[in-house]
C-alpha cells in the first residue's frame, strides 16, 4: 500500500485525513489485509514509524514508483505475487484484489483493473481521443513478483506499475474495475467517496 505522497491537490496528506471513523489508509490496508498474506506500508518519509495496521511499515520516495520500489524490498523474497494499491482508493474492495490475483495466478504477468470511460476525451491542442477500447486505470494492480521487479530495474518513473511492467515486455491484462473504487485526489473526491462508505 503505496501512501508516502504529500497530497499537493489535496491540500495536505490525505492518506491520514478522517474517513467514516478511520484513517483513509485505513480502509486500503484493511481490504489489503483481506486480500493479501503479507500488507507493507509505505509511508511519508516524515512518518516512518512501525505501523501495527501493516506487517512492515517503510518510508518511501520522491515519485509513486520510488515508493513502490521501497515496499518491494520489504516483501519477502519467495512471495510470488505482489499487490500495488494506492492508500488514495479507500473503496477498493477485497474482491477487486482477489480478481486482479486471481488474472497473475492464471498466466498474466500483470493486471489492472479498468473501467469504461464515460465522457468523451479531446486534445486541448485539438482533435479527439477515439475511447472504444479505452479504460480508465484504476488499483489494486497484481504482478508476477519478479515481473516487477525486473520492471522497476534501473529506477523507472511512471504513473503506475503496469506501465512499467509493460514497457519491460510483459503481459498485462485488464479485468472489470468497479466505478466506486474512486481517487481521492482533490477535496471534491473525499465529499464523493464519503457519500459512497459501505
Ligand atoms: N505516493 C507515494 N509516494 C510518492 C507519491 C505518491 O507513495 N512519492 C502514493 C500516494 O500516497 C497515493 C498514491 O501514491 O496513495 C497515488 O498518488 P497521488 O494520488 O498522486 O497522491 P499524492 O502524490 O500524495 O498527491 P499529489 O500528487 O496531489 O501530491
Ligand atoms: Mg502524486
Amino acid at each position: 500500500v503505496v501512501a508516502a505522497g504529500s497530497g499537493t491537490r489535496f491540500g495536505g496528506p490525505k492518506q491520514y485525513t478522517e474517513l467514516g471513523g478511520r484513517r483513509l489508509v485505513d480502509w486500503a490496508l484493511d481490504a489489503a489485509r483481506r486480500a493479501c498474506d503479507g500488507v507493507v506500508l509505505v509511508a511519508p518519509p516524515d512518518r516512518p514509524d512501525h505501523d501495527p495496521a501493516a506487517d512492515h511499515t517503510v518510508p518511501g520516495g520522491a515519485t509513486r514508483s520510488a515508493s513502490v520500489r521501497c515496499g518491494l524490498e520489504a516483501v519477502p523474497a519467495d512471495a510470488p505475487v505482489v499487490v500495488v494499491h494506492d492508500a488514495a482508493r479507500p473503496l477498493a474492495p477485497p474482491e477487486l484484489f482477489d480478481a486482479v490475483i486471481e488474472a497473475v495466478e492464471a498466466g498474466a504477468d500483470g493486471a489492472v483493473p479498468g473501467v469504461l470511460v464515460a465522457d468523451t476525451l479531446r486534445r486541448v491542442e485539438g482533435g479527439v481521443l477515439d475511447r472504444d477500447g479505452v479504460v480508465a486505470v484504476q488499483t489494486p494492480q497484481a504482478f508476477r513478483a519478479d515481473a516487477l521487479r525486473r520492471a522497476h530495474e534501473g529506477d523507472p518513473d511512471a504513473t503506475d506499475d503496469a506501465t512499467l511492467v509493460e514497457a519491460a515486455g510483459g503481459r498485462v491484462v485488464v479485468v472489470e474495475g468497479d466505478r466506486r473504487n474512486l481517487k481521492v485526489t482533490d477535496p471534491t473526491d473525499l465529499e464523493l467517496v464519503r457519500a459512497l462508505l459501505p
